[in-house]
């Protein structure tokens, strides 16, 4: 070992004894014949101190070559130091320099390697090896490696076992787009990456294995956000010879069991509530349930999912032209906002006309505190009618009512827009708080207008409810799955299902699919087969490992979680990928080389 104590460990215990320590210069201060160094390793930084006169000569002169990141190693005394720093674990002492001697010089980096960096977020992926030398970026991977070792703990305890599946595969036309790899030995032919190992973990239950996990990268070629990147992590686990209900209390606790562990944080049981409900109050089947600020309908033409009754309520009459050609009118209470200036209410609307969000306009009540109401309707609706949608919206004095009017499905989504919006305003969102929910009940197909046909709303494996088998023929769109998502905060964390484990039905559910028996046979024929073989009754899910991370971490997106993560466009800005080919590596992977 060139050291003997790394830079975030010496305290006032070790006066008196001598140390080497190895780190990088994060700062040096030269004043008056004293220079002080502050030296830093993983663990943390410590204070170096040389005196002309005091140290010798020699480490002097190399102190006054040093710059900043330049690699040291430093032997002295352990001392008290005069003047304290009560802000670092190591602010009661110093090193009093012996003998100093430069391992290696640094360029002057591009960015400051501190808490607060003068550096851009692209300038800091170009050299993100250089930002993994800031304590907070640092801390990110810390907690993620901490996750992961939690999370294998809590599952091998119960007899999990991880199992490797492979990573070039084969490309199917579900889900997202694949990332596709040319086979060179077999001309013309490509493998897919893994969007997630879902066939491989079900053929592992068909195998015996019972209860399997992997902590696995993924590949999924779709838009990126801050909650998506194009290879990403999974927990991913699945179950034999259970019911949906084991799978959600085996992994209610492991997030218990990493709350606890991280956080010291006794979580209260998760909540639960079908996809049909989440979207009737929220809008939103990953809804925010740190706050209330449920949706509240004046008007609904619309049937409501599989309650096949219509909506009656009609609380806005017919004197309003936007109103009366809605298919659905629909509001929230923001509490203790009527105080909102006519500012900040134009800024709202304005937030639900962008583009993204596409309302036409916003509705707002103010309930003011004297009991008198004002709308930006008050042209259409007597202060009546404004009393009973505030009856309706639980409004009290003090109250904003904001109502959004349009096509149901819409209406809903630019609601559960606002909705976030308001609560980020209200300080309702505090990273510190967590609100857990399972959403289950999802619907098993969704419809897809452009290709004019059925998709699986999770995967064609995904098994129906069997109180909703016989809708299968009469009314696809009204089956519910045995399908659930993990909640926290607003974020997706997770998401599973009970899986088909019979054939036939298997290649029904292909055949609703649009999928041709050919087809089916030549993508899943290895499933289907493996099916005949005994399968067992199975089950899974899979946490995002990434989005857990971060929601851990209080941050928002998860690529400060990820220590070589690729921009919004898909790029490594620091290894400059994806790249061109030379047209030798594209004649061997007989793949056409275009020439202008
Ligand atoms: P699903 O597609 O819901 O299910 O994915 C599971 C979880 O993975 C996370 N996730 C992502 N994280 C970061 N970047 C992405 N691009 C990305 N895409 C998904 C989400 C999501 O909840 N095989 C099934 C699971 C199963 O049925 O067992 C699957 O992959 O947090």
């Amino acid at each position: 070992m060139l050291r003997t104590n790394n830079c975030g460990e010496l305290r006032m215990a070790h006066i008196g004894a001598q140390a080497t320590l190895c780190g990088w210069v994060q700062t040096i201060r030269d004043k008056g014949g004293i220079i002080w160094i502050d030296l830093r390793d993983r663990y943390g930084v410590t204070q170096l101190i040389l005196e002309e006169g005091k140290t010798d000569e020699k480490s002097i002169q190399i102190a006054r070559q040093l710059g900043r990141e330049f690699v040291v190693k430093a032997t002295g005394n352990i001392a008290e130091r005069s003047a304290k720093n009560d802000k670092m674990p190591t602010g009661d002492i110093e090193i009093r320099v012996s003998s100093l001697q430069i391992l290696n010089t640094s360029e002057v980096p591009p960015f400051k390697i501190e808490d607060e960096t003068d550096g851009g977020d692209e300038i800091r992926m170009k050299y993100r090896y250089l930002d993994l030398r800031r304590n907070i970026v640092r801390k990110n991977l810390e907690l993620r490696h901490k996750m992961a070792r939690f999370t294998r703990n809590y599952l091998d305890n119960l007899d999990f076992i991880e199992v490797e599946t492979p990573v070039l595969i084969k490309s199917t036309p579900e889900g997202a787009r694949d990332f596709v790899v040319p086979s060179r030995m077999n001309e013309g032919q490509f493998y897919a990456l893994p969007q997630s190992p879902q066939t491989f973990k079900q053929l592992l239950m068909v195998a015996g294995f019972d209860k399997y996990y992997q902590i696995v990268k993924c590949f999924r070629d779709e838009d990126l956000r801050a909650d998506r990147q194009p290879e990403f992590t999974q927990i991913d686990c699945e179950m034999s010879f259970i019911e949906q209900e084991d799978i959600l209390n085996t992994f209610e606790g492991l997030t218990k069991h990493l709350f606890k562990q991280i956080k010291n944080l006794d979580l209260a049981d998760f909540p639960r509530m079908t996809y049909a409900e989440a979207m009737r109050t929220y809008g939103n089947d990953k809804p925010d349930t740190r706050f209330e600020m449920k949706f509240v309908e004046l008007k609904s033409n619309e049937i409501v999912l599989r309650t096949s009754e219509k909506h009656i309520s009609n609380l806005v009459g017919d004197t309003f032209p936007v109103f009366n050609d809605a298919e659905m009118v629909v509001g929230i209470c923001a509490k203790n906002a009527a105080n909102y200036t006519r500012k900040q209410l134009d800024e709202l609307t304005e937030f639900v006309k962008k583009p993204q969000i596409g309302a036409k306009g916003l509705v707002y009540v103010r309930y003011n505190e004297d009991g008198t109401l004002k709308s930006s309707v008050d042209k259409f609706f007597s202060e009546d009618v404004l009393k009973n949608w505030a009856e309706k919206m639980n409004a009290q004095k003090g109250d904003l009512m904001l109502i959004l009017s349009g096509e149901a499905n819409k209406v809903r989504k630019q609601l559960s827009e606002l909705r976030l919006e308001m609560g980020s305003q209200l300080g309702l969102r505090d990273k510190n708080t967590f609100s857990t929910l399972w959403v289950i009940d999802f619907p098993l197909l969704d419809w897809d207008e452009e290709s004019k046909r059925f998709h699986a709303m999770h995967h064609p494996f995904t098994s129906p409810k069997p109180e909703d088998l016989e809708l299968l023929q009469t009314n696809p769109a009204l089956v519910r799955a045995n399908a659930y998502d993990l909640v926290i905060n607003g974020v997706e964390v997770g998401g599973g299902s009970i899986r088909i484990f019979d054939k036939d039905l298997q290649a029904k559910m292909f055949a609703l699919l649009g999928f041709s028996k050919e087809d089916a046979e030549s993508q899943f024929g290895f499933l289907m087969n493996a099916f005949k073989y005994g399968a067992p009754p199975h089950g899974g899910i899979a946490f995002g490992f990434d989005r857990l991370c971060s929601l851990f971490g209080g941050a928002d997106s998860i690529r400060d979680f990820i220590a070589f993560p690729k921009n919004n466009a898909g790029r490594d800005v620091m290894i400059d990928s994806p790249s061109v080919i030379s047209d030798e590596q594209l004649k061997e992977l007989s793949i056409l080389v275009k020439k202008n």
